[in-house]
């Protein structure tokens, strides 16, 4: 990978010399192209999924479920289905086989993703079997001006021939889910054929089904050839079965003379508004699709004025800069403003492959803090995929015998639990039973979310029509699922695990789940004292309703509260404090055995399995844990949650914390690197810095050895972001004022991007001395309160101010 400065793409270049076919995957993933309601991987058209290569479109919302017998238990699994492919364009020169990579000599060859553009591009020159030589290149895209449009345009440039040519243009609806090495054994098939269709000579179209949840999808496709600027007339010819159109254009192409072709296509799913058949309504829209340059000139204006409000640039590092950018891209790609509107979560893989079957996890709450003041509507729109699931999550607090919503640690469609009971251990080759549905702390993050979200824009509306709601409710599950132990007088929470996977249970116990898991505790105490106080923001009916509504007494408010004051948290020796309830019981493993033993123990817990061993024995964590009480609140908020806990903070409890689990953490999530990089910002700079590179590249650099050709990790993509923006530039929302306490690491020379708090757009600049907040003159009307820790101003739209940083913050 490197990414070349300079020229038309400055700083936004993703870029490939040679194929390489071992890398083909993942360079796929990150070359992935979408806009937020749809997103197709960077396969070249002309290739089937094989061993090397995956075309796989995926739509938000596009979920199936499928039953498969696994040692004679039925095991159920709801995917996000690969639709059907329609990138296929196939070339055959002179009656030959469609040219695949395997063919050919190639010459050059170089695979692009233009970030400012969400485009892929190919370039190759080849030669073929019979001597010719050829230039191909290809541009695509994902229109994030027409929703439902994408286009790709081919550039033909026989180099030393003239002759005929074939163009094969298809809709493939013959795909299954086959993308993930290790859900093999699963059923993969989730699509029933419906049919294909032609409109007129140009358009073909095709429709197909899931099998279970019955959603319609539909594609459409117009294909042209021109030359000059001209249309140049070519034969068509139709072939079609139930499940696959293809239209072969013929035409003749002369030495050195470019040929364009151009497939628009138009796509629909059942679950689009404004629908009647998909079929007839993406052959209309593929039929009044305008031509390639003018779509892609729309679709890129759409895009320059996403950077205008989400660009960040930093100074100092190119590298950097690259990769924050292509994280941005991917974050929009998956969560655009037509994300907005759709009933949408934030799968944790994206739009981008197939691992974790395009659930969604807690890993939204890296993303929040970036769109919150960027895109709020778009976090809006997240928020309500939760709210529009709040029956499920009742059900699911009822049937495990407790009150409010519970919501489930891995949600699809329907919002029920849908965290697998099995998984294979790819070292072991054996299922091994899944318990990490007792990572209840997801309703901790959907409570954190809400409020922050809220924070940063003051939507009443919201907060009184559904968040509030979400709030109280989320609330009501953790006192219900608290108990009173009177011997201490505390509150605790048994049979929770927290984000770190490898503890699931005590060693050798049958049940799964801890008790008292620090993080989820705490996290309950800091959000049952703002649950407490949430009746008293709402307007007074508002609030009224929402009681009568819920059944909320007074008695559950005090709960509340003196659940705020009273939960527990374990903590052992010297302020450490411990994981989960036990932890210090636990036995030290030896870290350097297995240092040595092992390329990598990211993922101690397989290897452990693997010898016969059990990670539950031991003081070792996958990912921060504990150590995200830091990540998501400033000191002072901690010292303020604890003081009220009556535990003492000291001035070192976040570096002692932080260096103990540090110890003991394996990173077997990417995520982790980010949370340590964000708690270290203010600790330990360099060592942040160097996390922070490490989750920058994690997806680039594919470091956990082949995961992200089955999908980018976009919590950790978003978790970059979020940490430039709250640890770097240490933004923050309190008391209605936003505030930043920067801690530039010395890698970064300076830091500018755009926020938009409480509908103030504001321009943020700064660098190791100064930092700048100039409030646009368009926007809010109102005055704002920002600055930084003993110096906040009002600021009016118009306004510009500079704040002085003191040396040891900066
Ligand atoms: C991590 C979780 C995360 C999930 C999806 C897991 O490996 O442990 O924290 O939510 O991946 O990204």
């Amino acid at each position: 990978m490197n990414g070349r400065d300079g020229g038309a793409v400055d700083g936004f270049l993703l870029a490939y010399e040679g194929f390489d076919s071992e890398a083909e995957g993942l360079r796929e993933a990150l070359t992935s192209t979408g806009n937020g309601y749809l997103c197709t991987r960077g396969a070249a058209e002309w290739e089937g999924a094989d061993d090397v290569h995956y075309p796989g479109t995926y739509a938000h919302g596009g979920y199936n479920r499928e039953t498969t017998m696994i040692g004679g238990l039925p095991v159920l699994n709801e995917d996000l289905v690969n639709l059907p492919n329609w990138l296929v364009l196939k070339l055959r020169i002179e009656g030959e086989d469609a040219i695949t990579l395997e063919d050919v000599e190639l010459l050059d060859y170089r695979h692009e993703y233009d970030i400012r553009n969400a485009t892929v591009l190919r370039h190759l020159r080849f030669r073929d079997r019979g001597g010719r030589e050829t230039t191909l290149t290809s541009r695509r895209f994902v229109s994030m001006a027409d929703q439902h449009h994408a286009g790709i345009e081919w550039t033909l440039v026989p180099e030393n021939w003239s002759g005929h040519v074939e163009v094969i243009s298809a809709l493939d609806a013959r795909v299954s889910n086959a993308g993930v090495a290790r859900y093999q054994r699963l059923e993969g098939r989730h699509l029933n054929p419906i049919s294909p269709r032609t409109f007129g000579p140009e358009v073909i179209a095709l429709k197909a089904e899931t099998r279970q949840s019955n959603l319609y999808i539909s594609q459409a496709t117009r294909t042209r050839v021109f030359r000059g600027g001209e249309s140049l007339p070519a034969g068509r010819t139709l072939d079609q079965m139930e499940d696959y159109i293809q239209q072969v254009l013929a035409f003749d192409v002369r030495q050195g003379e470019a040929t364009r072709v151009e497939k628009l296509v138009a796509f629909y799913t059942s679950r689009d508004p404004a629908v009647s058949d998909t079929l007839m309504r993406a052959a209309r829209s593929a039929a009044r699709h305008s031509d390639f340059s003018a779509a892609f000139d729309r679709h890129s204006a759409a895009w320059e004025e996403l950077w205008r409000t989400c660009d960040g640039r930093v100074s100092g590092n190119e590298q950097v800069q690259l990769l924050l950018r292509l994280h941005t891209a991917h974050l929009l790609q998956v969560c655009s403003p037509y994300t907005a509107d759709l009933d949408a979560g934030m799968p944790a893989r994206g739009l981008n492959g197939e691992a974790y079957r395009g659930h969604v996890f807690w890993d939204e709450m890296y993303a929040f803090p970036f769109l919150n003041v960027r895109l709020p509507e778009v976090a809006r729109g997240l928020l309500m995929y939760r709210y529009r699931r709040i029956g499920e999550a009742r059900a699911a607090a009822r049937e495990a015998g407790f009150r409010g919503a519970m919501f489930p640690w891995q949600s699809g469609s329907e919002g029920i639990e849908e965290t697998q009971r099995v998984h294979l251990n790819p070292l072991s080759g054996r299922w091994e039973p899944d318990l990490s549905h007792n990572q209840r702390h997801v309703n901790a993050a959907i409570f954190f979310n809400i409020w922050n979200y809220f924070q940063a824009t003051h939507d009443h509306a919201f907060l009184e029509n559904y968040g509030a709601e979400m709030m109280l409710d989320i609330a009501r599950f953790w006192a219900s699922i608290a108990h009173f132990n009177p011997a201490r007088e505390r509150y605790e929470i048994h049979g929770v695990m927290g984000p770190d996977e490898f503890h699931e249970k005590y060693p050798g116990a049958q049940q799964g789940g801890l008790a008292n898991n620090a993080y989820t505790n705490v996290m309950v105490a800091w959000l049952c004292d703002i649950a407490a106080k949430l009746p008293s923001l709402l307007s007074a009916s508002s609030a009224e309703g929402l009681r009568a509504r819920l059944s909320i007494s007074g008695d559950e408010l005090a709960l509340w509260q003196d659940m705020s004051r009273r939960m527990f948290v374990p903590i052992h020796e010297n302020g450490i404090i411990s994981q989960f309830e036990g932890w210090v019981d636990l036995e030290e493993l030896d870290w350097d055995v297995y240092r040595a033993k092992y390329d990598s123990i990211q993922r101690l817990d397989r290897i452990l399995r693997a010898e016969g061993d059990d990670p539950d024995r031991y003081k070792i964590a996958k990912q921060a844990d504990t150590v995200m009480l830091f990540y998501l609140f400033s000191d002072e908020e901690l010292r303020e949650i604890f003081e009220r806990l009556g535990y003492g903070y000291r001035p070192d409890t976040a570096a002692r914390n932080v260096e103990y689990y540090d110890q003991r953490t394996s990173h077997g999530s990417t995520l982790s690197f980010v949370t340590y990089a964000g708690v270290l910002a203010a600790i330990d700079p360099e060592s942040s810095w160097d996390r922070f590179l490490v989750a920058l590249g994690s997806d680039v650099d594919d470091i956990q050895g082949g995961t992200t050709k089955e999908g980018i990790h976009l919590g950790v993509m978003a978790g970059t972001l979020d940490l430039v923006q709250r640890h770097y530039a240490g933004a923050q929302i309190r008391d209605s004022v936003l505030y930043f306490d920067p801690r530039l690491p010395s890698g970064l020379g300076g830091l500018s991007f755009r926020v938009q708090f409480r509908e103030a757009p504001i321009l943020v600049t700064l660098n190791s001395d100064l930092l700048t907040l100039e409030v646009q003159p368009e926007g809010a009307s109102h005055e704002i309160r920002a600055g930084i820790p003993g110096d906040v101003r009002e600021l009016c739209p118009g306004d510009r101010a500079v704040f002085e940083l003191s040396q040891d913050r900066a």
